[in-house]
């Protein structure tokens, strides 16, 4: 309805949709849930999902980066095993397909021309396509053959926030109700942890002067910035380091922990901000030792751990949530970072220059 495109009291749209978050959550819950307080994804869908010998997520941007988080959850809960690929890049390099894939669209809008190309080829090949979007009757919808829906409402700001997160939280859902449908037993109710999750987003909505601290600390005056992280942290660095470099003009990059003496720890100069997450205890002792390389070379780090895995040299300590769903809640502090990056550079937050909300040509 016409509440949902108008700003209210928020000074950008971006602001709004980030604080939208956590009711988005609460709304995919509900979505995705049966009479009985189960979730719930149509049985076809499920079907096709367990069927696949091998999925093909295939996706552009901040949806390519939540198909990263997705992989993992299809791959732990649901045992198919899944590739993420860039859409621009599949036309050209097409993988070596399995014998029953399924492919599997994210779109927030539902028209990226890059995607639709390989919609459109793979439709051709006589293969099947699921298309997660938040725009019902879109074309990637309309031309594939199964949809699930964001219920994330409009999304106006050009750099996407609520989309991402309802992506994680609808691919979390099929992966899990495809691996109920396959007699897999997993040792957590979703919906439970879901709403930890919506609380937890809460939480971070309700800190944003401490993320406005963080920007104006690390961001001011840099030319450039990096997000490391391992593990699932590391898709969400990805993310974190788009959102900065598409509203504030700041040189970002994510990198995996280990990669950083690969190459990219020649980059590190006095004052080089470093953002590091720390959500996943089994790569929390090695992503510290990166922090420890980096500030040995000058860097400026700023550690946003979750909690119990938090150590005193933390600037940040995120609420605790299920060790697979903290992409959800990762991703707040780097969006509300890179809003206030903007803001305090004078950059147009909800229309970066050179940039557009949905992409229609190739
Ligand atoms: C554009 C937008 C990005 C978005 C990407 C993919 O580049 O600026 O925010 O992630 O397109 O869009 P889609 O609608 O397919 O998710």
């Amino acid at each position: 309805d016409a509440s949902d495109i108008e700003k209210g009291t928020y000074p950008h749209y971006m602001l709004k949709e980030i604080d939208e978050q956590p009711l988005v959550m609460r709304k995919i819950i509900q979505a995705y849930q049966d009479k009985q307080g189960n979730l719930e994804v149509a049985a076809d869908i499920t079907a096709a999902v367990r069927e696949a010998d091998r999925i093909y997520i295939v996706a552009c941007g901040t949806s390519y980066h939540a198909g990263l988080v997705g992989k993992q959850f299809i791959e732990t809960m649901a045992k198919v095993p899944v590739e993420v690929h860039v859409a621009s890049e599949f036309v050209y390099n097409m993988p070596l397909l399995s014998e029953k894939p399924l492919f599997i669209f994210i779109s927030q809008s539902g028209e990226t021309a890059d995607s639709r190309a390989v919609l459109v080829k793979i439709k051709e090949m006589g293969y099947k396509a699921l298309t997660i979007t938040n725009v019902p009757g879109s074309t990637l919808s309309r031309e594939a053959d199964y949809t699930l829906l964001l219920h994330a409402g409009p999304e106006i700001a050009v750099a996407s926030t609520k989309a991402y997160t309802a992506q994680i939280a609808v691919l979390a859902i099929l992966a899990n109700v495809t691996a109920q449908s396959k007699a897999i037993k997993l040792n957590f109710d979703l919906i439970q942890e879901l709403g930890i999750v919506a609380n937890a987003m809460e939480v971070l909505c309700d800190s944003k002067e401490e993320f406005e601290k963080i920007a104006s600390q690390y961001l001011p005056f840099t030319r450039n910035c990096f997000f490391i992280g391992r593990s699932l942290d590391y898709f969400v660095c990805l993310e974190g380091a788009l959102k900065l470099k598409e509203i504030s003009y700041i040189q970002a990059e994510g990198f995996a922990g280990g990669e950083l003496k690969h190459g990219t720890i020649a980059l590190i100069e006095e004052g080089t901000p470093v953002i590091a997450l720390a959500t996943q205890e089994n790569v929390n002792w090695s992503i510290r030792g990166n922090v420890k390389e980096v500030a040995a070379r000058g860097a400026n780090p700023c550690i946003i751990s979750m909690n119990g895995l938090d150590t005193d040299e933390d600037r940040f300590v995120l609420p605790e949530v299920h060790e697979l769903l903290t992409p959800l809640i990762s991703v707040v502090p780097l969006q509300l970072i890179a809003y206030y990056a903007s803001i305090h550079r004078g950059c147009d937050v909800d229309k970066p220059r050179n940039l557009a909300k949905s992409v229609t040509v190739e």
